[in-house]
């Protein structure tokens, strides 16, 4: 998929963001080893702390239909400056995507490009537990 199909996936995922506390809505969209696109938006809680942000739903949603290699992910947000990742989802994102592309984009344009592991430089993950 180009980068622009996968980025325009994430925007039609955005638009089913719940983000009634924030009214910030995110979407990702998650491409596969095999080329399979997984999407998701993020989903809040009038308990606060229970809101999952888009990127990790998307990773979920991918786990748990059987997905276990990654390409690449775009995040797409309403914001001029880039809206990376949080904390919680880089980790994730680590933990079963290793060093993804990661690409940032508004509704009108990309707005960054990193690899994973310039956004987590010192994953704490399974190569520590042995
Ligand atoms: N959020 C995401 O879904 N992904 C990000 O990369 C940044 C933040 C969500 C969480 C919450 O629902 C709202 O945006 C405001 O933080």
């Amino acid at each position: 998929m180009s980068d622009s199909n996968l980025i325009e996936a994430a925007r039609a995922a955005r638009r089913h963001a719940h983000a009634a506390y924030s009214n910030f809505m995110v979407g990702a969209a998650l491409e596969t080893a095999d080329g399979t696109v997984v999407t998701g938006c993020n989903v809040e809680n009038a308990t606060y702390g229970l809101t999952i942000c888009a990127e990790r739903v998307a990773m979920f949603k991918a786990i748990s239909e059987g997905h276990r290699t990654f390409r690449r992910i775009a995040v797409v947000a309403d914001t001029q400056a880039p809206t990376p990742p949080c904390g919680a989802c880089r980790q994730i994102l680590w933990e079963f995507g290793g060093d993804l592309e990661v690409i940032l984009a508004n509704l009108e344009r990309e707005t960054g490009r990193h690899q994973l592991s310039t956004l987590l430089p010192l994953p704490f993950d399974a190569r520590l537990l042995e």
